[in-house]
């Protein structure tokens, strides 16, 4: 499989279908904001500011956590179980039908 497809649900509630090649090293973050999503990204991947939180709504299962992602969500706004920050999560081809909500925006 070339491309993975993955729901993303906007922080309006709107449902955005998004495909995200799985050969090309990107992360969740990358292929959100690369889909004209509202992911700020403000340290550009570096599991540094949690612009990029999202809330995983399907059981896949993903990549445990790094220490530095679990650090910086210990102090991101509105965390739950599901939170994850969409940069360190790459894009594999398991994670077709993933579905992820925007968290709210921390402004
Ligand atoms: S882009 Fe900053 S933590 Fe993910």
């Amino acid at each position: 499989m070339d491309s993975v497809k993955i729901k993303a649900i906007d922080r309006e509630g709107v449902e955005h279908m998004i495909e995200a090649p799985v050969d090309m090293n990107l992360n969740l973050m990358e292929a959100l904001k690369g889909s004209g999503l509202d992911v700020k990204a403000t340290c550009g991947g570096m599991a540094l500011c949690s612009t990029c939180h999202v809330y995983i709504l399907t059981d896949h299962s993903l990549a445990e956590p790094t220490e530095d992602e679990e650090d910086m969500l210990d102090s991101a706004f509105l965390v739950e179980d599901n939170s994850r920050l969409g940069c360190q999560l790459r894009i594999e081809s398991d994670m077709d039908g993933l579905v992820v909500q925007l968290a709210p925006d921390g402004d």
